[in-house]
């Protein structure tokens, strides 16, 4: 197969901040060790994996070739459940971003890559801020208005007069469970959700102004190597985002299944669904006590590298990407 420029992006998982991130509040995000690689080159018509594109369904590959003038074929190959909070959508953008440039002919530019994949992200959920899109792009852990981390700063975006300051943060080693409860929830919908709750309470509010402070702390535990204090604080967290109403029975009994043999564990991503994330010495413990309440276990790298280049083109879908829901195709 000639002709092909091909990239991939890896997925990502909150360990603080989300949703309040949203609201420019501070946020930690790492990137996972699962990718989704895209392949394109020049067509005659516009294909993914050998199929026409149905622009309507798919606004990550309508905003991203919207300046071509060509047709393009694309192929896909995910690693990444979709709607499950672990950075599909970002992940998607940032790796069909990059083979684009790399089709161009263009030097890889992170900060325009990151203007792309946000910009996708926007287009496909209506509403949200540039931290999976950093994540996916830039890779290894991300702070978001973290003060003290202007040094190791790598971008600042701002849009409807909230400010993102997105820094690069140091991973140190740590086990990660994530559990899948299953359960769909696009990101588009709970972050409307919130943005309605905090539109008439004052108590949301607060709410997200205090799991920005949790995420201070927690960030400063991160930074100690101390797993306890940031366990504790990924576990409030939880509670708080639970009062803003974007947990689930589904994720509750997920954490609390978790909790036993765990530092801390939360939702991750934007929640009513989706994973949680555990921060735990005994991996497979947690795995198998999720597995028992009927989640789906993955031990979860961090800090993997971002958009990168790749050799080759992928050879087909293994999650369906965003914007084909076909939950027999998952694993
Ligand atoms: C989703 O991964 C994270 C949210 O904070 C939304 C966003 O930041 O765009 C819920």
């Amino acid at each position: 197969m000639t002709g092909w420029h091909t990239a991939s992006a890896p997925g990502k998982f909150v360990i603080l901040g989300e949703h309040s991130v949203v609201y420019g509040k501070p946020a930690v995000v790492l990137a996972a060790d699962r990718r989704i690689t895209c392949g394109v080159r020049r067509g005659k018509r516009n294909l993914l994996n050998g199929e026409p594109i149905e622009f309507s369904r798919q606004p990550h590959f309508r905003y991203l070739t919207r300046n071509l003038r060509h047709a393009v074929e694309f192929v896909t190959r995910s690693d990444i459940p979709t709607g499950a909070g672990l950075g599909s959508s970002a992940a998607l953008a940032a790796s069909i971003a990059l083979a684009l440039e790399d089709m161009a002919g263009n030097d890889p530019d992170e900060r325009k890559l990151v203007d792309e994949a946000y910009g996708a992200e926007l287009a496909a959920q209506g509403n949200g801020s540039p931290m999976d899109a950093s994540a996916c792009v830039h890779g290894g852990g991300i702070g978001v208005n973290i003060p003290g981390t202007e040094k190791r700063g790598l971008w600042r975006i701002s849009r409807n007069g909230r400010v993102w300051n997105v820094s690069d943060v140091d991973v140190p080693s740590m086990t990660f469970v994530v559990g899948n409860t299953g359960v769909k929830a696009p990101t588009g919908p709970q972050v409307d959700k919130v943005r309605r709750f905090v539109g008439r309470s004052n108590f949301a509010s607060e709410m997200i102004e205090e799991i920005g402070n949790v995420t201070l702390s927690g960030y400063d535990a991160l930074q100690r190597g101390d797993v306890e204090a940031l366990g504790r604080m990924m576990t409030t967290d939880h509670k708080l985002l639970s009062i803003l109403g974007v947990s689930c029975k589904e994720l509750n009994k997920l954490v609390n299944a978790a909790l036993p043999y765990s530092y801390g564990a939360k939702l991750t991503g934007s929640g009513g669904g989706g994973c949680m994330v555990a921060l735990t010495d005994e991996p497979e413990k947690v795995a198998s006590v999720i597995t028992a309440r009927g989640g789906v276990a993955y031990v979860m790298g961090a800090g993997s590298q971002g958009a990168r280049i790749e050799r080759s083109v992928p050879d087909g879908p293994v999650f369906d990407i965003p914007g084909f829901v076909r939950p027999e195709a998952e694993r």
